[in-house]
């Protein structure tokens, strides 16, 4: 699972541990016993709008060893504390993660996972988008996606306890309905292959369609 913004990760971190830079405040809330999901984030004072709360920290590695590492059992998505960036590597917080890996999804979140860059590394914070009560527990939209179609099925394997009046019913993202999404890969498709076709022979034509084709369907599983 994962989710963020952008950016990279130098090579030379990667795989490290990172420390946290909002560390040293103490921090506003307490890891408690949730109705949402196990354990969660509960706010210890009024939080106002806009306020850092913690930074998402663990070590670095690319999404192909955390799928290796942290593969399904039984159809069931294993029980994981990962955060994908935009560079194709995790956050796994299982190790030298801090308490940012106990905050619960929320449909109707009170903050926010934001990433900054920080010389070339992209760093992820969860901040507060509203005010929030001392008691509240704290809650972002982790907006998992995955490569392949977000059927039913998939829906209810990651189905959402949030309990909001427009909770979605499930952890993922809702992604482009498949028929647009669909229109939009052959259009490119075919926009491409038109176009290399005027240039070069038929065979270049449904080579690059096939990459354009590809492209359109873009990887991107989020994760948290
Ligand atoms: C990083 S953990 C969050 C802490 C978790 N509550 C715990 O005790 O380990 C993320 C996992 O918590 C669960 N979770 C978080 N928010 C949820 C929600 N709104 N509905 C159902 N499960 C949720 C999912 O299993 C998710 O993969
Ligand atoms: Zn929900």
């Amino acid at each position: 699972m994962t989710s963020s913004s952008s950016k990279s990760v130098s090579k030379k971190t990667m795989g490290k541990k990172v420390a946290g830079k909002a560390a040293k405040a103490p921090l506003l809330f307490a890891v408690r016993n949730s109705k949402i999901h196990g354990k969660g984030a509960f706010s210890l004072t009024t939080i106002r709008r806009g306020t850092r709360l913690i930074e998402y920290v663990g070590r670095r590695i690319p999404e192909s060893l955390a799928d290796e590492v942290y593969a399904e059992e039984d159809g069931k998505p294993s029980h994981t504390f990962l955060f994908a960036l935009e560079n194709g590597d995790v956050i796994d917080a299982t190790v030298g993660g801090n308490s940012s890996r106990w905050i619960n999804h929320s449909c109707a979140p009170n903050c926010e996972a934001v990433g900054e860059d920080d010389e070339g590394e992209e760093h992820i914070f969860i901040e507060a988008i509203r005010t929030i009560k001392p008691g509240e527990e704290l809650a972002y939209d982790y907006s998992f996606e995955f490569d392949e179609p977000h059927t039913k099925k998939l829906e209810q394997k990651y189905a959402c306890r949030c309990g909001a009046p427009n909770c979605r019913g499930t952890i993922l993202v809702n992604k482009e309905p498949k028929k647009k999404a669909k229109k939009a890969a052959k259009k490119t498709i075919k926009k491409t292959v038109k176009k290399t076709v005027k240039k070069a022979s038929k065979t270049a034509g449904k080579k690059a369609g096939k990459k354009a084709g590809k492209k359109a369907v873009k990887k991107s599983k989020k994760a948290k």
